[in-house]
């Protein structure tokens, strides 16, 4: 593996790379510079695939789609998005007998024109032409992989039992909700491990506080919990509500930790609880000072997190709001007409996280007072490694679940992250599949989507072949919005099928959580594309709906409505396992090539590859019983 690193401009350092590559005078050779359009360019042959750019839209080669690294609070993952949550800078371009990766460290705005503008180019373009480049060769992309990971640190080990499934709504409001919820679960034979808890366990979306009406008796209440061996995991959300008396506010304004305007003043912006401040997690004093405020919740018994809002999602702010309400009254008694009728619509359409409010704040890092847009893509990042950083000192003992909806490289090393807002829709559980690969290669091990999807209402079959997939993604949890249907396993009339589809994630633990460990240790992918394996396959190639999970496993998951089955590829002779639970399931070996498999809506298709075997152990209620 051939590993190099060429600068540009004076970039910010971004934190996300832990090992000191030397630098390489000049231009990088595969490269074109064009200093004056702020771009670079990466020529592509007709055979070559690209994979990478961690969590986003459009398929595991990205080739002919525009991505966008700027974290973006957007709940609509449909086709024509250019940004999710995340910016992940690494890719991968395989060609037939070598792999080239290329990582772009720098903490702005970053576009990838993936053979979209031009076939035959990957076009990468830059608001700030600052930045490290890393360039990573090596004949097999694993290697090109290990090398990358190498060099940003190691992955974020998850505790065992947040290998359990995760349920989750927004939200359970009430510590009776849950307890129900759990005995519902037990009744019904269904494992569980942990619970999510949203914003209504906060009094008024307070971060660090509990509802005294709705959770009287917290501290008992997760003793209780952990009696069962159920984990609490409450949500955290960067904005810190402006209340007087609110000893997080008060005390985050004296120390000056909240981000700040041009003229001095903290930013107001509004989230959940109304106005808030954003903790300035891009000053270490404020991070640790931030990271200690969980030792509220772990002095209660609380081992688990998801920090959240941290691209960070700005409803409004209070300028730009007032801004809109005066321009909204020169409106008023308008003969509003193609242009004025959009204009005025547009005030409020666009007030929500706005550009321009993105770029009236500032950060105080290292030491610099740096404007917010040039650092955003960090934001989600910090506020992650503010919380890893001081759990850590809080709990040097314990193993704490953490995981974020924004992040940056780097990010990888203090947590998981979940893939956002996505819906009830088969497209979106297709786009988890899609999304896996690029994950692993971005160091984010500890990850998965919200099964069943976020948004819109789920039918029980989209739940059951959701199910069947998310067995195998090392975060494993059902999450879904206010106001959908209830998509709790037990929410669909009889559960025996999801009891048993969720008892095989738990037979299967000890390779689960094997793969998942070496690929942290061995900076090596949890789920690859098939062309990883099988390079001179071109059929294997251009699969994009089959996976592979760790040494041994293929996934091929059912993704569309009312199917019996599916097509499935086999690049080698690999055994069929058609699982309808841990000990009752199909053994059929089946020869390299083309096959229809017949797969029911209570089976798990799973293939083990050619030379290698699998252990099924026992279904299991819970992760403490099972021994891995
Ligand atoms: C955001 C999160 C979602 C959560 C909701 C309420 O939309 O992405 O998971 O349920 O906020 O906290």
């Amino acid at each position: 593996m051939k590993m190099e690193r060429y600068r540009v401009g004076n970039p910010i350092n971004t934190e996300s790379v832990v090992v000191d590559v030397p630098l390489t005078e000049g231009e990088c050779g595969l490269l074109g510079y064009d200093y004056a359009g702020k771009s670079l360019s990466l020529e592509l042959s007709g055979e070559d695939l690209v994979y990478g750019l961690g969590v986003t839209t459009h398929g595991m080669n990205k080739r002919g789609w525009v991505f966008v690294s700027d974290c973006a609070d957007d709940p609509v993952h449909t086709e024509g998005k250019r940004s999710l949550y995340s910016a992940h800078n690494f890719f991968l371009v395989q060609k037939k007998e070598s792999s080239v990766g290329v990582y772009i460290d720098t903490p702005g705005k970053v576009t990838f024109d993936v053979a979209f503008s031009e076939s035959d180019e990957i076009k990468i373009s830059f608001e700030d032409f600052d930045f490290d480049l890393y360039i990573f060769e090596s004949a097999s992309p694993y290697g090109v992989v290990s090398g990358f990971r190498s060099i940003i640190g190691e992955s974020y080990m998850a505790p065992k039992w947040a290998f359990g499934l995760c349920q989750s709504r927004w939200s359970y409001a009430t510590e009776k909700e849950v307890e129900e919820l759990v005995e519902s679960y037990e009744k019904a034979g269904i494992p569980l491990d942990s619970v999510c808890l949203d914003i209504d366990y906060m009094d008024e979306y307070m971060d660090f506080t509990i509802s005294d009406e709705r959770f009287p008796d917290f501290e008992n209440f997760v003793k209780r919990m952990k009696a069962k061996n159920i984990h609490l995991v409450p949500i955290i959300d960067a904005g810190v509500k402006i209340k007087e008396g609110y000893e997080v506010y008060e005390e985050g304004l004296r120390k000056g930790f909240f981000c700040k305007k041009e003229d001095g003043k903290e930013l107001v912006a509004a989230v959940w609880p109304g106005r808030v401040h954003f903790p300035d997690f891009l000053n270490k004093d404020a991070r640790e000072w931030f990271g200690q405020k969980y030792r509220f919740l772990i002095d209660k018994g609380v081992d688990g997190f998801w920090n959240d809002m941290n691209e960070p999602a700005i409803f409004y702010t209070e300028d730009h709001l007032n801004e809109v309400f005066e321009k909204i009254e020169t409106y008023k008694n308008r003969n509003l007409d193609i242009n004025s009728f959009f204009e005025f619509k547009n005030l409020v359409g666009t007030i929500d996280n706005n550009p321009a409010d993105y770029a009236s704040f500032y950060h105080d890092y290292n030491g610099q007072r740096i404007n917010h847009s040039k650092v955003h893509n960090l934001y989600g990042f910090n506020m992650t490694r503010a919380a890893g950083e001081e759990i850590k000192k809080i709990a040097p003992d314990k193993d704490i679940l953490l995981f974020s909806r924004s992040s940056f490289i780097g990010m990888h090393r203090y947590g998981g992250i979940w893939t956002g807002d996505n819906c009830s829709w088969w497209s979106h559980l297709l786009m988890n599949i899609e999304q896996m690969p690029g994950l692993s290669m971005s160091g984010f091990i500890y990850s998965g989507a919200d099964t069943g999807g976020f948004g819109c209402d789920c039918s029980k079959e989209l739940l059951l072949r959701w199910t069947a997939f998310s067995i195998f993604t090392p975060l494993f949890r059902n999450h879904s919005a206010a106001g959908t249907r209830r998509q709790e396993y037990t929410a669909f009339g009889d559960s025996t099928d999801f009891k048993n589809i969720i008892g095989i994630r738990y037979a299967l633990l000890p390779y689960i959580y094997n793969s998942f460990v070496r690929a942290v240790k061995e900076n090596t992918m949890y789920m690859a594309p098939l062309s990883f394996a099988f390079p001179g396959d071109d059929r294997a190639r251009n699969i994009e709906d089959e996976l592979l999970l760790g040494d041994s496993l293929m996934l091929a998951p059912v993704y569309t409505q009312n199917a019996k089955g599916r097509f499935v590829y086999l690049p080698e002779d690999m055994t069929f396992y058609r699982l309808r639970s841990a000990s009752d399931y199909d053994v059929i070996p089946l020869k390299k090539g083309d096959h229809y498999i017949d797969v029911a809506i209570n089976e798990v298709p799973l293939f083990v590859r050619k030379d290698k075997s699998l252990e099924i152990g026992n279904a299991a209620m819970n992760t403490s019983e099972v021994n891995f």
